[in-house]
């Protein structure tokens, strides 16, 4: 293996997911290994897991890895849906260890950020320009902002308070599971945040990611919203091919 593949692992509030990326294509090139994330999720269980995935696979190059987290070179500086152990841990330290490489071969990043570095590369590369914004809408709500294509590390506009609450505790898809929310109710609630949103930052397109993105014809047209919102073209895929394109790439932050 080699050539045109990376390697990405994404760390979410779950699950961990990862396995070989094309990195020409876009696409996981192999079925992808998951691993329920493991509780607590420490810095050291997790870094456990992320081993036991990247020894599946026999895999011996750069590593890419993400995490629901702001990163700032390399450390996590916060930990919204993960252990709070991982606040101030040097993450890029912690995984090279354990996966035994050499620096500068593991790169660690936001998910978010990850997932939108690869639907703007791969998913929706003609609608670059301008300003726009990936949000991932899973345990949590992520974000990634891009003008022209390139990333503004860290955004974190799932944290915007919208009627006095984090936005992320109403519209994240782990309410409308956990609330049992029907599709209608949950869109009010996303529309209500994307509004927020819009009216500070005027993005040109809303790319909608996200396990949730599958289903996405039950809810994108329920949005009243001023952007034109699409449904992330690699589903949730995005955040494990992302990682590897930024172990590839690198990634400034
Ligand atoms: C975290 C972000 C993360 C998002 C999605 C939020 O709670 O603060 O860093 O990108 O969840 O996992």
């Amino acid at each position: 293996m080699g050539g045109t593949r990376g390697f990405g692992v994404d760390i979410g509030g779950s699950g961990i997911k990862g396995c070989v990326v094309d990195l020409e294509a876009g696409r996981l090139a192999t079925e992808r290994i998951r691993i329920d994330t493991p509780d607590p999720s420490s810095p050291e269980l997790v870094a456990a897991v992320v081993k036991k995935i990247v020894d599946g696979f026999e895999w011996t190059g750069p590593v890419g890895v993400t995490l629901p987290a702001v990163v700032k070179r390399g450390t996590a500086m916060t930990a919204a849906n993960i252990d709070k152990s991982w606040i101030g841990t040097d993450a890029v330290a912690v995984f090279t260890e354990r996966l035994g490489r050499a620096p500068g071969e593991v790169t660690v990043l936001n998910d978010a950020d990850a997932a939108g570095m690869a639907e703007i590369r791969y998913g929706w590369p003609g609608d670059q320009a301008g300003v726009v914004v990936l949000l991932t809408f899973g345990t949590g709500i992520g974000s990634a902002l891009f003008l022209d294509g390139k990333l503004v590390p860290n955004t974190e506009f799932g944290h915007l308070e919208v009627d006095g609450l984090d936005a992320e505790t109403r519209a994240a898809a782990s309410v409308k599971d956990e609330q049992d929310l029907s599709w209608e109710e949950w869109a009010l609630r996303v529309s209500r945040y994307i509004r927020a949103l819009e009216s500070l930052i005027w993005p040109d397109l809303i790319i909608a990611g996200g396990g949730v993105s599958r289903k996405a014809d039950r809810w994108l047209p329920l949005l009243d919203v001023r952007t034109r919102v699409v449904a992330a073209e690699l589903r949730n895929d995005a955040g494990i091919v992302g990682a590897a394109v930024a172990a590839e790439l690198g990634v400034e932050h």
